[in-house]
């Protein structure tokens, strides 16, 4: 049971109760053990509604500096761990409130003029989220800053790329992962997209239908760094889309981790010899002594199973509400928690893991040396000859089952064996099916030849300082 007395409890939820809540409803409905992450948000929308109560002269003057001095010193409190939060206070909004009437008195009372917990769970999650975007798009920002270093070692390595995990084209290594740091550049952008619709204060919407008092809405706006009061108190209490957004843009950017993270798997196996991944980010097996497992991209790609499934649980929460605040939204806290903490986590040690990984780039190269990897060319090579395209792949494709039938390689046929399939063969497989002029002849915008890469990677580092410097 609770910490405090009866009293301290039921005088908050005022006279109309004359029973204490059963111990088994206080423990299902509490919140306090999660929400107390909103702490410092809480604390800032209750300091910002008390100046405004003293500014618009419903509380007097030298009571709001009691109040906002009794807030202050629980904020510093809960910073430094001394707090007790006390699950029979509900939620962080009584424990705040509770512990501001124990400390402060009377002047404790008036805090919560003209407010409902409704348009202060409200307000204290649009903050929450702001910052929370804002830190994903920091960690994404790191994350493609090693990305762009690691690219940059790595514009003359060269590997298969893959279709259906088949080899299917040679590319440089700096290209396959330019290809992450387009994803990881939307996932910041959704984020910042974001930012931008959490901009109007839910404060002053009170329980879902405003308030008979003079509030300011635009004076706690302000003090809040918001760009003014929300348009409408319903919605303000009722929605979470912004917290459905936040869950979706951390969804797609943990698949993203997780689609990078498999690749490491895939690499440091032997199977493909690609990449050691250092042993810093990397574990032993209990039995077997030979192993070192690849467990720090194996969670991130697991971890993102939890923020696709924190997306599809607020959603399902939310499918069936009618306005206005239901008691159901309580349940939109540890999601959003949970996915900001996870996205936070694997940002991080993906950055390490990319930053510290070894390349094997003579296993690249042998794996993308296969000429059967240039087949597209030949069949290019004979379009520029004016061949019909469907003709030209008809041609090649024969070719390459003879060179299977025969055991032949590629490569290896001369002009005339060419000849052979088709005439209009300008030269012999060795000159149309060199490794480095395949890669340069692939120079459209956005391809894989040297220069393009290297134009990408300057872009992408300009792209990535001006974002900075908005930021900053
Ligand atoms: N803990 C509650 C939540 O997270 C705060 C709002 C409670 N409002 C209410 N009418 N019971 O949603």
């Amino acid at each position: 049971m609770s910490g405090k007395d009866e009293q301290t409890r039921t005088k908050l939820w005022g006279g109309r109760f004359q029973q204490a809540t059963d111990p088994t409803v206080e423990r299902f409905s509490a919140s306090v053990a999660f929400d107390q992450a909103l702490a410092r948000y809480d604390l800032r929308g209750s300091i910002a509604h008390a100046r405004m109560l003293g500014k618009t002269g419903l509380v007097e003057a030298a009571d709001v500096d009691v109040i906002v001095k009794g807030l202050e010193d629980i904020g510093a409190d809960i910073e430094a761990g001394r707090f007790a939060f006390d699950d029979g206070l509900e939620d962080i909004h009584m424990n705040v409130e509770s512990t501001l009437r124990e400390r402060i008195g009377p002047p404790a009372g008036r805090l919560h003029t003209g407010r409902s917990r409704n348009d202060q769970v409200a307000t204290d999650l649009t903050l929450y989220l702001r910052d929370a975007a804002s830190a994903a798009e920091a960690g994404l920002a790191q994350l493609r800053g090693v990305l762009l270093e690691r690219a940059r070692e790595h514009v003359d390595t060269v590997l298969p790329g893959y279709t259906h995990l088949q080899r299917a084209q040679p590319v440089r290594l700096a290209h396959h992962w330019l290809a992450y740091f387009e994803m990881w550049t939307r996932d910041a952008g959704r984020f910042r997209d974001l930012r931008a619709r959490l901009d109007r204060s839910p404060l002053g919407s009170g329980a879902l239908a405003g308030s008979t008092l003079p509030l300011d809405r635009v004076d706690t706006a302000e003090r809040l760094g918001f760009e003014g009061p929300s348009r409408n108190s319903m919605d303000s209490v009722a929605s979470r889309d912004c917290a459905l957004e936040f869950l979706s843009a951390a969804a797609i950017a943990m698949v993203h981790l997780s689609r990078f993270a498999d690749e490491l798997v895939l690499w440091s196996s032997s199977e493909f010899g690609f990449v050691t991944i250092a042993d810093a980010y990397s574990t032993g097996s209990s039995l077997m002594p030979q192993k070192k497992n690849p467990d720090v991209p194996e969670l991130v790609r697991g971890k993102s199973g939890r923020a696709i499934g924190n997306l599809v649980t607020l959603l399902t929460v939310l499918k069936g509400l009618p306005l206005t605040y239901n008691r159901d939204l309580q349940e939109d806290k540890e999601p959003i928690f949970d996915s900001a903490r996870t996205l936070g986590d694997c940002l991080e040690v993906s950055a390490g893991a990319l930053a510290t990984l070894t390349v094997k780039t003579s296993r690249m190269r042998e794996a993308a040396s296969d000429p059967m990897l240039l087949a597209t060319d030949l069949a290019e090579a004979l379009v520029r000859e004016d061949v019909p395209f469907r003709e030209a792949h008809e041609v090649v494709g024969k070719l390459v089952a003879h060179c299977e039938t025969n055991d032949l390689d590629l490569g290896g046929l001369s002009h005339e064996a060419l000849r052979g399939f088709h005439s209009a063969f300008p030269a012999g497989a060795d000159e149309l099916l060199a490794l480095e002029r395949a890669l340069e002849e692939r120079a459209l915008p956005g391809g894989t030849a040297r220069n393009r890469v290297q134009e990408a990677l300057a872009e992408a580092a300009e792209r990535l300082d001006e974002e900075r410097e908005e930021e900053a």
